[in-house]
């Protein structure tokens, strides 16, 4: 089949009639892909002239697939991930109980999709809880297999604990007392370095001037400082002429790092100082979703998964399926719509990413936007709905 991205020695091979399957989510998803997807189409034709289009695929995930056909995420779905590589969805339930991990982390894990993006700039006109939303344009490589989040995690009621926490008090000395329960911090050198890598390399192809590895080295050492030190390594002996540790040297980028406490308040004192970030998966988690709430972007936050390797991607809306809203044609669709433009952009289409940006953008600025939105904003604001804000994005474009 030709109409398939396919990775051709370590490139991206795009054909002009891609099939990207798509999740439309639960809850809110039907609302915010329908609203979307009219956004893709008529950025697609208006920056190719029919030369290039879309052919959308729907695979099920969440609620739909269990419903149709009684399993929270078919094989059927993973596999049309890895073959079309490119792919977007809507918000995820998750199952509550039963041993059903969170889908996305299954999805993220089962296909390596080791690097979790959160590009957070501002969009102008919203009000946010800081002075200068402004100045927050800074992207998160967040890493998405390891850390405490492996899922590596005994409860304290698990018969192995007794077992786990005699092995640590005869081999290693350690003492762990009482009822507990334990998780493991996995974090090693490969997957550091994949992660950093991707971070730098994105700072060199987007004129980004500063790396910042975010850590807690200070304390956990063998993890956190390990994660810093072969972060720093990779990134002075893989790419010595675009790199240096020298502020003084404004030829280069500067790779830098920052206790994760202290981000956490520079981003509200001096955000400006900050670019690209590379961080561990929890620190990531933390670090992107502080941001977004920064810029007043909670709501409106694109994100992606990606294994720059394989070349397999997943776009997704950041929030969750808002169910209280679901079907009221209410909901605001510009996570996916943006997490989309990231795709385009992925995809190498920038003519299309473009429009989606100037079309999200103007229509925000001119506060013709969704409750969540308008409920940000003050002056002459006026609230319409998923379908009518879709259309504006388009006009806008
Ligand atoms: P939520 O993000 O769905 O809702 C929190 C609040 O934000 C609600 O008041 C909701 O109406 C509002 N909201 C969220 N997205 C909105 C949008 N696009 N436009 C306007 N308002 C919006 O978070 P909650 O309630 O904690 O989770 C509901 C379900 O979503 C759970 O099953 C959770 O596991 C799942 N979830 C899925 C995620 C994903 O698939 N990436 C991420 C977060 C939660």
């Amino acid at each position: 089949m030709n109409n398939r991205v396919k990775m051709i020695d370590g490139v991206l091979n795009v054909p002009n009639n891609p099939v990207i399957p798509f999740v439309e989510g639960d809850g809110i998803g039907a609302d915010i892909w329908a609203a979307a997807q009219s956004v893709f189409d008529a950025a697609v034709n208006k920056a190719y002239n029919g030369e290039k289009k879309v052919e959308w695929l729907e695979v099920l995930a969440g609620g739909k697939a269990f419903d149709k056909c009684g399993e929270w995420l078919p094989q059927g779905t993973e596999d049309a991930f890895k073959d079309y590589l490119i792919g977007i969805k809507g918000p995820l339930m998750t199952p509550v109980g039963g041993g059903i991990r969170s889908l996305n982390v299954t999805l993220r894990q089962n296909l390596d999709l080791f690097v979790c993006l959160r590009p957070i700039t501002y969009y102008n006109g919203i009000e946010t809880p800081v002075k200068e939303p402004e100045k927050v344009d800074i992207v998160v490589f967040r890493e998405n297999t390891e850390d405490v989040y492996a899922g590596f995690e005994l409860s304290s009621e698990d018969p192995k604990i007794e077992k786990v926490k005699s092995f640590f008090k005869e081999e290693m000395g350690w003492d762990i007392k009482g009822e507990t329960g334990l998780g493991l911090k996995p974090m090693s050198k490969e997957s550091t370095v994949r992660l950093v890598r991707e971070a730098v390399k994105y700072a060199i192809k987007n004129d980004r001037k500063v790396v910042t590895l975010v850590h807690k080295g200070n304390i956990m050492k063998y993890t956190e400082g390990a994660f810093r030190n072969w972060g720093y390594e990779m990134a002075l002996n893989e790419f010595p002429d675009q790199v240096t540790k020298d502020p003084k040297d404004k030829s280069k980028i500067l790779i830098n790092d920052c206790i994760a406490d202290a981000f956490l308040q520079n981003i509200l004192l001096k955000p400006e100082a900050y670019d690209v970030v590379a961080t561990l998966n929890l620190n990531g988690d933390y670090c992107s979703d502080a941001l977004a709430a920064q810029v007043g972007g909670i709501g409106i936050s694109p994100g992606a998964n990606i294994n720059y390797h394989s070349g397999v991607a997943i776009f997704e809306a950041t929030h969750g399926t808002a169910p209280d809203i679901a079907g009221k044609d209410m909901a605001n669709p510009s996570s996916v719509i943006l997490s989309g433009k990231m795709m385009f952009e992925y995809m190498g289409w920038l003519e299309a990413a473009e429009l989606i940006e100037k079309g999200v953008s103007t229509t925000i600025k001119s506060k013709r936007v969704t409750g969540d939105l308008a409920s940000m904003m003050s002056g002459d604001v006026k609230t319409v709905g998923t379908k009518e804000f879709a259309s504006l994005i388009i006009k806008n474009m």
